[in-house]
């Protein structure tokens, strides 16, 4: 049995970050109509009733709204960060008042405490897991293999965390099914698109108070965060430069109006760089020999391995904290490149990042909640492996998102119906 301590257990103003924390949420719960309205489906029919969830997740303000909801719903929930610099304690905290919620996430925890958590979790023998990242589904695969014949099944939040599970699927070894969260239309479409570039782009800004205009930012990878950073720094009057190695994303980029050239090139060139990739060493260094003085280095993607930041500090000759959350690197020319959150994810590891927009997070975990539903209702349906979200759950959010924006739209009449799935008309 784990005996790695639960957040209330490691704060020493716990009634203070408890009413901060529950004040963020408030906040958050506001802006997020999808999960109110589940909130009262979940609260009245239970759903949940006797599932045990593990979650390894972003602990701040949105999650946690989804975390109560999914106790709301009857289930006891465990849940660690999926990332050290991600948690906000108070949020943990008021989460951790819950009888039915344990969090063992905590900021700044080192490599040792951040696996001790996770196995804390494990240890409340979950039946659901829901992850971003991957990290639940590995440690119970990896150390803990005993459990999986009780586990109904998973949800994954992130492209890495599904990446990672289509491999591990590819050799076999993926034991129970999981939710592509990540891949249905009213995540990735929303997240990982505008909330990922809204959030990276205003946390930069207000990390370094540093403008994007007339700036050049080169942006790594062109796929759905690429696209949502480039636009919206498009929109701050940048200088958008994309660097790809997919033909048809770098096309599309360049279709777009975009620079595009390889990292080699706008090494030279860029002030601003936001890696959106899910790949490693995309920012190498050759490309910090290239650099010009004052860039600013940011990583967007899910792992801090995109910028070579060992290669980084082997170059440089001094290094020091430039402003809270920018570690400056000098190199013996006196060249200063600055990294943000160093290199982890930018708009969540970040001192003063909030993550993505609480609308956009609805979304997303409103596809969480309805998963896991699913999971519980007709689990034994799903054979092992990487499922799509059914297309039904993925319409039932957004359904519910555009009825409380008011958004009113056509509905197919039996004709229209009747054309579209006609092989035999005519013109
Ligand atoms: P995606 O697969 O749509 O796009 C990644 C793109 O990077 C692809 O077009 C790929 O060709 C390109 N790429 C791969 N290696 C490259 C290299 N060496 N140089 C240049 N381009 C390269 O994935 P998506 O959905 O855009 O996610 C990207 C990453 O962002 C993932 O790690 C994901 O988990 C993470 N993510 C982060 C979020 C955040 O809040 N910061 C939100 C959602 C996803």
């Amino acid at each position: 049995m784990s005996t790695y301590p639960p957040i209330s257990e490691q704060l020493d103003d716990l009634e203070a970050a408890r009413t901060e924390g529950r004040r963020k949420m408030d906040w958050a719960l506001q802006h997020m109509p999808i999960l109110q309205e589940l909130r009262q489906q979940f609260r009245e029919e239970q759903p949940l009733a006797g599932a045990t969830l593990g979650m390894a997740m972003h602990v701040e303000a949105k999650t946690a709204n989804l975390v109560e909801l999914l106790a709301l719903g009857g289930a006891e929930v465990a849940i660690t960060g999926c990332n050290p610099l991600s948690t906000h304690d108070d949020v943990s905290a008021a989460l951790d008042a819950n009888d039915d919620i344990t969090s063992y996430a905590k900021r700044g925890v080192d490599d040792e405490a951040y696996y001790a958590a996770i196995e804390a979790v494990v240890a409340h023998e979950p039946t659901i897991t829901v992850d971003d990242g991957m990290d639940m589904v590995y440690a119970i695969h990896e150390d803990y293999p005993e459990l999986i014949d009780t586990i109904v099944g998973g949800a994954e939040e992130t492209t890495t965390g599904v990446h990672r599970l289509r491999a591990m699927d590819e050799e076999g070894e993926l034991k129970y099914p999981v939710f592509a969260v990540n891949d249905t239309p009213m995540k990735r479409l929303f997240d990982n698109v505008h909330g990922t570039g809204e959030s990276s782009l205003a946390t930069i800004a207000m990390t370094t108070n540093l403008s994007f205009a007339g700036k050049n930012v080169v942006v790594a990878g062109y796929g759905y965060c690429g696209q949502g950073v480039a636009k919206k720094a498009a929109g701050q009057n940048a200088n958008v430069i994309v660097t790809e190695v997919e033909p048809r994303r770098a096309l599309e980029a360049h279709m777009e109006g975009y620079d595009v050239m390889p990292m080699n090139e706008a090494a030279e060139v860029g002030d601003v760089f936001i890696t959106t990739t899910g790949n490693r060493d995309v920012i190498t260094r050759e490309d910090f020999q290239a650099m010009k003085d004052g860039v600013l280095l940011a990583n967007a993607g899910h792992f801090d391995i995109e910028i070579d930041l060992d290669g980084l500090s082997d170059l440089a000759v001094d290094e020091y904290e430039a402003r809270d959350g920018v570690r400056a690197y000098e190199m013996d020319d006196g060249r200063r490149l600055n990294v943000i959150a160093e290199g982890r994810l930018v708009n969540l590891a970040a001192p003063v990042a909030l993550g993505h927009p609480a609308e956009v997070m609805d979304q997303s975990f409103g596809i969480q909640a309805v998963c896991v539903r699913e999971l519980l209702e007709n689990g034994a349906e799903y054979d092992a492996g990487v499922h799509d979200v059914p297309d039904a759950l993925d319409r039932e959010v957004a359904e519910i998102k555009l009825d409380a924006e008011g958004v009113e739209i056509d509905s197919l009449t039996d004709t229209q119906a009747e054309y579209m799935d006609s092989w035999s008309h005519g013109t």
